[in-house]
């Protein structure tokens, strides 16, 4: 029997060459998109340097389809983040392989483990709260960093030690740096690329892992010792270069993303003084619906990508061709009046006592890929903002919204989320 593959059927798009359309893709990334939605519709056809044919898609069935398909399908793109993060990274698995890593690095970021990082997150927290000054204006996105880091430093290593000072220092730069390569298409080649000063981080990022593998206590319960201890289903454990490139991946996935997210939750909430004034009250229920509305209105990672490994692959309308990516648009989907009534406007009442449709509010991904972080991310923000406003007003501005920079991977507030704080009086204390 011979099986025959359907004719190629794409979304229409722009004719442009590939490094004109690269250069738009990495000028106006966001205003972009919105301008090709706006000429083509939901779905269009590009080429663009990194992932090159690519296909945009922001329909809610076709998005859900993408997510639920086996990797078979559709699965990692070939050009991943394991160009930054390392061959054994996360992002840079397919397949089964991907499949047995993640089996044991989802435990340590779920359930009752979650509940233990809370007093973690709130420590660093109320320590950098400590440091704002009341009545300026100074950008938040900086102390979100911060808190963000020392949480997943603690959370993956545990005690504080020597090793710690060193990756605080080491990290920042790292992340920012390997951010803005994972997105540019430059080579590895010539003299003063700058991808030789990322490869000399890596070399000093993989002798302190070494030096904290070497200390790690072997029943301890923070993710190192998670990891020194797991077992995959042969028996055999994880070898030190894949410790080395997942707590990498985790240090780096797990802290900017949640710092930008945070920092826009500062930048909205100003500008929503009746929010403000209720969530005051405590409302722990409102607190969670706001956070998914900032993340909802402000995504901070703007696409997820696939690529499809079989000929005739049929999405929704249309058929593609073995190779091609799929880019699912993630600020798109969420900016789609059809799908969020009144998509442009920021109300957090949209999620009181409800749960988001997981294949329609997708900061987060979707499916077998689907952030591994994502609870740990979600907890800590809950406790990061909870803590802020328990302890400090925000005060509220009438300015216009920050717009959206691109830090490389993720989008931040152009200003850093600005505020102007008052700390609240504890009663007791002068
Ligand atoms: C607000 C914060 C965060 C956002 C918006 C975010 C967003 C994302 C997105 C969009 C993906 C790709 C999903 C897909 O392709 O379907 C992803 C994957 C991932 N994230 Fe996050 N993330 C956040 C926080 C974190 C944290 C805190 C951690 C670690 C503790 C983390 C670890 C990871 C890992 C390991 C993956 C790869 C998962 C896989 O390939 O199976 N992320 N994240």
């Amino acid at each position: 029997m011979t099986t025959m593959t359907r004719p190629v059927a794409l979304p229409p798009g722009p004719a442009a060459p590939r490094a004109v359309q690269g250069a738009y893709a990495l000028t106006q990334p966001l205003r972009g998109m919105r301008r090709l939605r706006a000429r083509y519709g939901d779905a269009f056809t590009v080429n663009v340097p990194i992932f090159g044919n690519a296909v945009v898609i922001s329909d809610p069935a076709e998005i859900k389809q993408l997510f639920t398909s086996g990797p078979e399908l559709v699965d990692n793109l070939e050009v991943n983040l394991g160009r930054v993060l390392g061959p054994r990274s996360m992002f840079a698995l397919s397949g089964d392989e991907h499949k047995r890593q993640r089996k044991l690095l989802v435990p340590p970021f779920h359930g009752k483990r979650l509940a233990a990082y809370e007093r973690i997150v709130e420590e660093e927290t109320v320590r950098e709260l400590a440091t704002w000054p009341e009545g300026t204006p100074f950008a938040t996105l900086p102390s979100m960093m911060r808190i963000t880091l020392n949480a997943i430093l603690r959370a993956v290593f545990g005690a504080e030690g020597a090793e710690f000072a060193e990756l605080r220092e080491l990290l920042p730069p790292f992340v920012t740096l390997g951010s803005r390569l994972a997105v540019l298409p430059i080579t590895k080649r010539g003299r003063f690329n700058p991808w030789r000063r990322f490869e000399k981080m890596r070399r000093e990022y993989d002798a302190i892992v070494d030096r904290l593998i070497a200390k790690a206590s072997p029943d301890g319960d923070d993710v190192l010792a998670m990891m020194l201890q797991s077992r995959y289903d042969d028996g055999s454990g994880l070898s030190r270069e894949e410790i080395s490139d997942q707590l990498l991946t985790l240090l780096t996935a797990g802290h900017e993303t949640t710092a930008t997210t945070l920092a826009w939750a500062v930048e909205r909430l100003r500008r929503h003084p009746a929010l403000l004034a209720e969530l005051e009250t405590g409302d722990s229920k409102l607190l969670d619906a706001t956070i998914l509305e900032v993340q909802r209105t402000r995504p901070v990672i703007d696409l997820t990508a696939r690529q499809v490994k079989q000929d005739g692959f049929e999405l929704g309308r249309w058929t593609l061709p073995k190779g091609y990516a799929v880019l699912v648009s993630i600020a798109l989907i969420h900016d789609d009046d059809a799908v969020f009534p009144q998509a442009a406007k920021f109300d957090p009442h949209r999620f009181a006592g409800a749960r988001p449709d997981l294949y329609q509010w997708i900061p987060f991904g979707g499916g077998t890929r689907r952030c591994l972080g994502a609870a740990f991310a979600t907890m800590e923000m809950s406790v990061v903002l909870r803590t802020l406003l328990r302890d400090f007003t925000l005060v509220p501005t009438t300015e216009a919204g920050e717009r959206w920079h691109s830090r490389g991977v993720a989008y931040a507030p152009a200003k850093g989320g600005r505020a102007v704080v008052r700390r609240r009086s504890t009663g007791g204390d002068s």
